[in-house]
């Protein structure tokens, strides 16, 4: 779907109309190509802490220069250091003299040690929230800003997480807080970081169009099998994502009681269980709570929580997923902050945060994880029919000022099947361009 706005933003009466009246000035985000760099201007690297080496490997594997410059492409800052409230003064001293060297589509990560005990080196590390969040206010130009809280002893499980937020993978995510190692996890490096997920079969529900299609193909992309699961009413488009991606079509409906059975049979007589499960499938039927009829209620929580609990529950059970196995939600910022008319929606996918954290600690015991993007505005199907008014808030009430598109859900969703991010695990991340909407 194109953004007429952002369009006319572009041209030379928009770029005045713009400026005269002060209107949201959405700049294009630079995306994912693989014959381009990392970032197109070098890093500052400030802090000191337990990751300075892990960040310097990481800048140096993905040919980042660290050097002083009028531009930045990235601010890397090593928090972990400060271990009282009065140190938290390091942030200023670092990121003031060059807040306004900040690169367009740049990317500025502080790095963290997660808030723990009653200690005044946790309310330090706590605070590091609200300047990361602001930070991602102040800044423009498509420029995005994260958090990642690193546990102690996971200092080089950081690294999937680093390549992906120091990328055009990250484009839409902002102000996010990432916690890594909380749960334990060792990574397993892939052995060719192009193709991280070569030898993996990677299940994707609803995956015929949108965000769904756009996972297939970015799994795909990164070495993975797909299955491309959806009803047998998306059979054609269904075969067509399959067949782009040199995958599989199954069409199944995940609420169809025996659908969990069959799906476990599918995976392991096709392919001896599955390494990561992508839980897209979704669906909306609005209406005001008063105005609501029961069968839009069941059929909203059917498809979006309690058929995927049954998937879960099936796999475990059957012992389909296999060792260092990913399984991926989709939740939405509805669930996280609520949206007039989707009751029935904003439930199941709180529910699918509420899926994250019960199952996070079970899978760990199993080297396993599951984690959630939760996405914002994005350009679809789905929010095309949103009314026009309502379909422009939703663009440019963010930070980025503009929706994002199923790609950006798509590299969220293949950072966290990279078998290198076993240590992210229990993590609900919106990929929203700091949408202001239940932030
Ligand atoms: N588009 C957005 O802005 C946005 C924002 C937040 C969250 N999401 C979530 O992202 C996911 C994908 O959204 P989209 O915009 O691509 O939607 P979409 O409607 O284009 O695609 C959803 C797919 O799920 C399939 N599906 C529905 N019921 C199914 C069932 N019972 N069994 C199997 N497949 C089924 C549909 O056939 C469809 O192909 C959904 O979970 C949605 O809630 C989307």
């Amino acid at each position: 779907m194109t953004d007429r706005y952002q369009q006319f933003t572009r041209s030379g009466l928009g770029r005045q109309v713009v400026r005269r009246l002060g209107l949201p000035n959405p700049t294009p985000l630079r995306r994912y190509a693989p014959d381009r760099p990392a970032l197109d201007a070098p890093a500052l690297v400030g802090g000191a802490g337990r990751l300075g080496d892990t960040v310097a490997s990481v800048l140096k594997a993905t040919g980042v220069e660290v050097a002083e410059a009028e531009r930045y492409g990235a601010l890397v800052f090593d928090a972990t250091g400060i271990d009282e409230p009065a140190r938290l003064r390091e942030l200023y001293d670092f990121f003031h003299p060059v807040m306004r060297k900040v690169g367009t589509c740049a990317r500025v990560v502080v790095l963290g040690t997660p808030p723990r005990g009653g200690g005044r080196d946790a309310i330090a590390q706590r605070a590091l929230e609200g300047f990361t969040r602001s930070v991602g206010k102040e800044l423009t130009r498509g420029a995005t800003a994260q958090l990642v809280y690193v546990a102690p002893g996971h200092e080089a499980a950081v690294e999937s997480t680093l390549r992906f937020l120091l990328s055009a993978k990250s484009a839409f995510v902002d102000a996010q807080v990432i916690r890594v190692g909380t749960l334990g996890g060792e990574p397993i490096e892939p052995g060719d970081w192009d193709r991280p997920l070569a030898g993996k079969v990677a299940l994707v529900t609803g995956a015929s169009r949108g965000i769904g299609a756009s996972i297939a193909e970015v799994l795909a992309r990164d070495g993975a099998h797909v299955v491309a699961l959806d009803i047998p009413a998306q059979g054609a488009e269904l075969s067509e994502v399959a067949n782009a991606v040199r995958g599989a079509a199954l069409q199944l409906d995940i609420t169809a009681g025996d659908a969990p059975a069959q799906l476990v049979r599918y995976l392991r007589d096709r392919h001896g269980g599955v390494d990561i499960v992508v839980h897209n499938a979704g669906i909306t039927r609005d209406r005001r709570l008063a105005n609501m009829k029961d069968a839009a209620w069941d059929a909203v929580l059917a498809v979006n929580l309690s058929s995927q609990l049954a998937i879960n529950d099936a796999l475990l059970a059957e012992d389909a997923l296999r060792p260092n196995g990913r399984i991926i939600g989709v939740s939405s910022i509805a669930g996280i902050a609520g949206n007039n008319g989707q009751t029935n929606y904003a439930t199941s996918k709180a529910g699918v945060i509420g899926m994250v954290d019960a199952y996070a600690p079970v899978l760990a015991e199993r080297g396993a994880t599951i984690n959630a993007v939760a996405p914002g505005f994005i350009e679809t199907k789905m929010t095309a029919v949103v009314p026009l008014l309502i379909r422009e808030f939703g663009r440019r009430l963010s930070s980025l000022a503009q929706g994002g598109l199923p790609v950006d859900v798509a590299e969220t969703i293949a950072w966290y099947a990279n078998p290198a991010s076993s240590a992210v695990n229990g993590n609900v991340v919106r990929v929203c361009g700091q949408s202001f909407l239940g932030a």
